[in-house]
């Protein structure tokens, strides 16, 4: 087997649930197995490890002083979701660290690998949490008030694992070299100047992402009022749930309409009892789309249609990757592949998104993903392509530093 290959079947087991997917929300149980498991690989790789002020985990080759070369993704999933949305830019970048040192072959620039902490959003809402608060996207205060379903705040939950969340905020000088990370691909996009939407159509086991939609997520708070289920006449009801049925319709109407993707994936009906009319219904409304217009026409539209108000809970700005080391990352791919890199764009978020906003040099290579499933159980790569994968990394190291991409100490 493979050394990705077993770095992966060691994570199979953490957080799996009884549906076949995975439940490694932030700050559980999971999520500190997941983490354990990262120390303990970079050890074995002799990499200096380190937990920072925001709990990202790092894993350090340090060769010289002065800036590096940061590779990465997160360990945390979404619900019940796949087993490679994150992991996989973990352990592909743990073997190309291994086959770089079994070459004897050490990048002519430090390197870094991260795990940022709760890049999902799963449990406290925020996605890209790590990211955003390293990059001071975040007010730490913010961040520590979040709370999750349990009303578990996340400071609480953050102290628990054994993590000081009094030290959270900015913490830039991390960033000063390029950061690259490898990603499953996520449905299947059009591929720039070609017709093929996705890896699979395109018969390109590996690609490389041009950028970021826009997106945002919305809260509404729909309050009814609470009755019994066997006495109230239908005329007499004012049932939240109703009103958030209409919310779900105006959402996709809008979004069609729009050309942009509207999703209510999480809904919360209070007090949740079969035989009574609910009190309160609150509704998630994840809004994306190619620009940042039509994503606001799509909350303008159910806004109006609905009669409702939508809280804007997160918004995250277009995102386009830095040329020059998404050129290294395309040139990484041409090498292992022997053709052109596909280059598509991602409606998913990423922390390499919150990085570029930043003004770090950023790129990002994706695998083929057959189904084009993810945030569930039937996300998946071939293990072929993610050994391509490795390869590609392996290239991107050894060629940005070539590059000299690396900002100067
Ligand atoms: O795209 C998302 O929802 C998350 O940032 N992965
Ligand atoms: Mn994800
Ligand atoms: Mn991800």
């Amino acid at each position: 087997m493979s050394r990705v290959a077993e770095l992966l079947e060691a994570l199979a087991p953490i957080g799996r649930n009884a549906q076949g997917g995975y439940d490694r929300l932030a700050w559980t149980d999971a999520d500190a197995a997941m983490r354990r498991w990262f120390l303990a690989e970079a050890e074995s790789l002799g990499l200096e490890t380190e937990v920072d002020r925001n709990g990202n985990l790092w894993a350090h080759w340090r060769l010289r002083p002065g800036a590096g070369m940061v590779v990465g993704s997160h360990l945390d999933s979404v619900p019940n979701g796949g087993a490679l949305d994150g992991p996989l830019g973990i352990a592909t970048a743990f073997a190309a660290i291994r086959s770089l040192q079994e070459a004897g072959d050490a990048p002519p620039s430090n390197l870094s690998v991260v795990a940022f902490v709760d890049e999902e959003g799963g449990r406290f809402g925020l996605a890209c949490l790590g990211s955003r608060l390293a990059t001071g996207a975040v007010d730490p205060e913010r961040a520590r008030a979040l709370t999750d379903r349990d009303g578990v705040r996340l400071d609480d939950a953050m102290r628990a694992a054994g993590v000081d969340p009094d030290g959270l905020g900015p913490d830039p000088e991390r960033f000063r070299g390029p950061y690259v990370e490898l990603h499953v691909e996520q449905g299947h996009l059009p591929i720039d100047g070609s017709d093929a939407a996705g890896l699979a159509a395109a018969g390109a086991p590996l690609g490389v992402l041009s950028g970021i939609w826009p997106h945002g997520r919305w809260r509404i708070d729909l309050a009814g009022q609470a009755n019994h289920a066997g006495t109230t006449p239908m005329a007499d009801r004012d049932d939240p749930v109703v009103r958030a049925a209409a919310v779900v319709l105006a959402a996709r109407d809008a979004a069609v309409t729009e050309d942009a993707l509207a999703t209510v994936g999480r809904m919360a009906v209070e007090p949740g009892a079969v035989n009574a009319i609910a009190a309160v219904t609150t509704l998630w409304l994840d809004v994306r789309g190619a620009d940042e217009a039509r994503i606001r026409r799509v909350v303008a539209r159910v806004a109006a249609e609905a009669e409702v108000e939508p809280v804007e809970e997160s918004w995250t700005e277009r995102t386009d990757f830095d040329p020059m080391t998404s050129g290294a990352a395309r040139a990484a791919v041409r090498e292992v592949t022997g053709r052109e890199a596909p280059v598509l764009p991602s409606g998913a978020g990423h922390d390499a998104g919150v990085l570029a906003a930043a003004g770090v040099s950023t790129a990002m290579l994706v695998v083929r993903n057959p189904t084009g499933i993810s945030h569930a159980p039937g996300e998946s790569a071939e293990p072929a392509d993610i050994e391509l994968g490795v390869a590609a990394l392996v290239r991107v190291i050894q060629r940005i530093s070539v590059y000299g991409v690396v900002a100067p100490a």
